[in-house]
């Protein structure tokens, strides 16, 4: 039977884990495996939310608000996780923002702003990747450490329609698997696995705030598996990702999405 402390004496570092998302899950699963988890997110008073939830209920937890396109800041958060924790196993590199994705009606891409374009690339691929250059010193001198990086399904259908006028977050979510697997191809050599994970549309607060709950069963039935997901639905699968279980896998994308296909 397996553990219920798979991640005991590990330390977890998730962005994006405001309360109410998907990053807050994982911290969750991973507290609850015994891991000690750093709750960071660009919103101070969601993180320590979360955290304190984790702390609450028996688990080992510290918010850290963090920019994560702000080097120094993603320096001091490693810096402060080593102070408090000694050591870094794993990354989940969640922090994302979806704007247009998730504004009702969309905007085409020859309407988009280029500062719009630029953030969204700036947050969802160079945060990632900031994150990851900032732990690989630690895991690298651990021996070893777990990244996981955040795509969607957005980047890897092959329907043309179901990522339309979403441009600045589709590329920027394809970018996070052209990442995942550059990083993946330089850190295993030193131990680090790189993966990627693909959810499709999922209820968090964020979606529920900006997709209508007609357009999400709308969405559902468009799955093999016609239900709407919710975060529990995802962090299986991350905390596969984050565990021994996937040790001698790099480099790859795992899809969580029901079976999306569009009629
Ligand atoms: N929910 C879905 O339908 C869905 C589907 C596919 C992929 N995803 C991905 O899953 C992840 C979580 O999505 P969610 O639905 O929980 O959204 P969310 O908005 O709850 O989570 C994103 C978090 O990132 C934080 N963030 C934004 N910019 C930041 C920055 N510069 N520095 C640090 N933190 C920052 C936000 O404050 C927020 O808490 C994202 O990467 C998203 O792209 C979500």
């Amino acid at each position: 039977m397996e553990s219920t402390e798979r991640f005991a004496g590990r330390t977890a570092i998730i962005t994006g884990a405001g309360i109410g998302g998907l990053g807050a899950a994982y911290a969750d699963a991973l507290a609850s495996g015994g891991a000690s988890v750093v709750v960071a997110d660009i919103r101070g008073p969601q993180a320590e939310a979360t955290a304190e939830g984790i702390s609450a209920a028996g688990g080992k937890a510290m918010a850290q608000e963090v920019d994560v396109t702000d080097e120094a800041s993603v320096d001091a958060m490693v810096q402060r996780t080593i102070d408090r924790f000694g050591r870094i196993d794993i990354l989940i590199n969640n922090a994302a923002v979806m704007f247009r994705f998730l504004d009702e009606p969309r905007t085409a891409f020859w309407e988009l702003p280029l500062a719009e374009f630029e953030l969204v690339q700036r947050v969802n691929v160079t945060g990632s990747w900031l994150c990851a250059k900032a732990v690989f010193g630690p895991m690298k001198r651990q021996g070893g450490g777990k990244i996981v990086n955040v795509s969607s399904n957005m980047a890897l259908g092959t329907d043309l329609m179901w990522p339309a006028q979403m441009a600045a977050y589709t590329t920027s979510k394809a970018g996070v698997i052209g990442l995942t697997r550059a990083l993946a191809g330089e850190a295993g050599p030193h131990g680090v696995t790189v993966n990627a994970v693909a959810p499709g549309v999922t209820n968090t607060e964020t979606v529920g705030e900006h997709i209508d709950p007609d357009r999400m069963e709308t969405l559902a039935q468009s799955q093999a598996l016609r239900r709407q997901a919710w975060p529990d639905d995802i962090v299986g699968t991350v905390m596969f990702l984050c565990s021994p279980d996937s040790d001698f896998m790099t480099g790859q994308v795992l899809c969580v999405d029901g079976g999306f296909v569009t009629h």
